[in-house]
């Protein structure tokens, strides 16, 4: 097995950011831990994706310190959470990462084949339920430990790889 050196890796990324691709949204809208926050906006710049946070005053500064990418990414400002899903129905479908009776497993979630939206949950409380009535679809992710839910941000990560079609 043959390791990859950091220079052969930096050598197949990307050297400048690309542009808003606008295709898959990654929608943490419900924060709580701006660490959340900070690694979800890595995996979105992994995957090609933007990411959506609304415009809380410690939001900006938690980007700050938990983005550790030197290239500028891709954020959409939210004002009102609620507002904004409604407005993006007309233009993409809306998926929920929640744990939900009519969830369908990971395993079964397709990649985006048109403009998608991924919505999170607060880390406490989840996605609210008027938030939940604007789901198309809502993903969950089988578990089998004795936690009752994972990390947001590995929770968002795990969709976002499997919407990208990465993997
Ligand atoms: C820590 S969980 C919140 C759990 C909260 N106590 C509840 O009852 O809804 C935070 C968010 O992570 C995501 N999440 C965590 N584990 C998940 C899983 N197994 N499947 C799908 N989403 C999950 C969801 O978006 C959820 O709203």
């Amino acid at each position: 097995m043959w390791v990859r050196t950091p220079t052969e890796i930096k050598r197949q990324r990307r050297r400048k950011a690309h542009a808003c691709w606008d295709h898959l949204i990654i929608a943490p809208l419900w924060p709580m831990h701006g660490a959340n926050l900070g690694t979800l906006l890595r995996t979105c710049d992994a995957v090609g994706a933007c990411l959506a946070v609304p415009r809380l005053p410690w939001v900006p500064t938690a980007l700050e310190i938990g983005n550790t990418l030197r290239k500028p990414s891709c954020v959409h400002w939210v004002n009102n959470p609620i507002r904004w899903l409604q407005a993006q129905r007309a233009s993409a479908e809306i998926v929920g990462v929640e744990l939900t009776d009519e969830s369908v497993r990971l395993a079964f979630l397709q990649p985006a084949r048109r403009r998608t939206v991924a919505v999170l949950g607060n880390e406490r409380t989840g996605i609210p339920p008027e938030a939940t009535e604007l789901l198309d679809l809502a993903v969950e992710i089988p578990m089998v430990g004795t936690g009752m839910s994972l990390n947001v941000a590995v929770a968002g990560s795990l969709v976002a790889y499997k919407l990208s079609g990465l993997v």
